[in-house]
């Protein structure tokens, strides 16, 4: 595991874009934190480096934002309206959640998986957990599962 600890929102985004300059093709990045821990933020920052020029904000409805990268196309989704797994299933989420066609960015994926990691994930899954620590300090820790 490792831990990134930002200060402000540009060092939150420098961290999603070093990611996303390196993203392929099947990656899940799972994020959960609080309300306003700065997921979206991280999401922005991934974009730019997949070279997405058009706005991100948290989906709401629809649950999933698509778009278009230089190389790869990024699927933001945001599950903060879903409770449970057999709801994102009958959204038509699932497909994204495992092994996407793109990359996938989930913000609060514990709606998916709970705190456990997917089982056995044989594509690349990236967990991401926020931690406020401070008006603007934040603790990123983040574990990649699977390959
Ligand atoms: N170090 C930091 N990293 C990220 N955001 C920060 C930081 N310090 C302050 N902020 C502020 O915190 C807020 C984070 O908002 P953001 O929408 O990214 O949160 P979120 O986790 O996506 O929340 P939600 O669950 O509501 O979608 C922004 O207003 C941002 O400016
Ligand atoms: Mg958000």
């Amino acid at each position: 595991m490792a831990t990134f600890i930002s200060h402000n929102p540009t060092e939150t985004q420098a961290l999603g874009e070093e990611w996303g300059r390196l993203a392929q093709r099947g990656w899940v990045i799972g994020l959960s934190g609080d309300l306003g821990a700065g997921k979206t933020q991280l999401v922005k920052g991934l974009a730019r480096g997949m070279n997405i020029t058009g706005r991100i904000q948290s989906p709401t409805f629809p649950l999933i934002n698509e778009h278009c990268g230089e190389r790869l196309q990024l699927f933001h989704i945001d599950l903060y309206r879903l409770e449970t797994r057999e709801q994102i299933i009958a959204a038509g989420l699932e497909p994204y959640l495992i092994r996407p066609n793109g990359v996938t960015v989930v913000e609060w994926i514990e709606r998916w998986i709970g705190d456990q990691p997917p089982a056995a994930a044989n594509f690349k899954f990236r967990r991401v957990h926020i931690q406020t620590l401070g008006e603007t300090d934040r603790q990123i820790d983040y574990e990649d599962i699977g390959s």
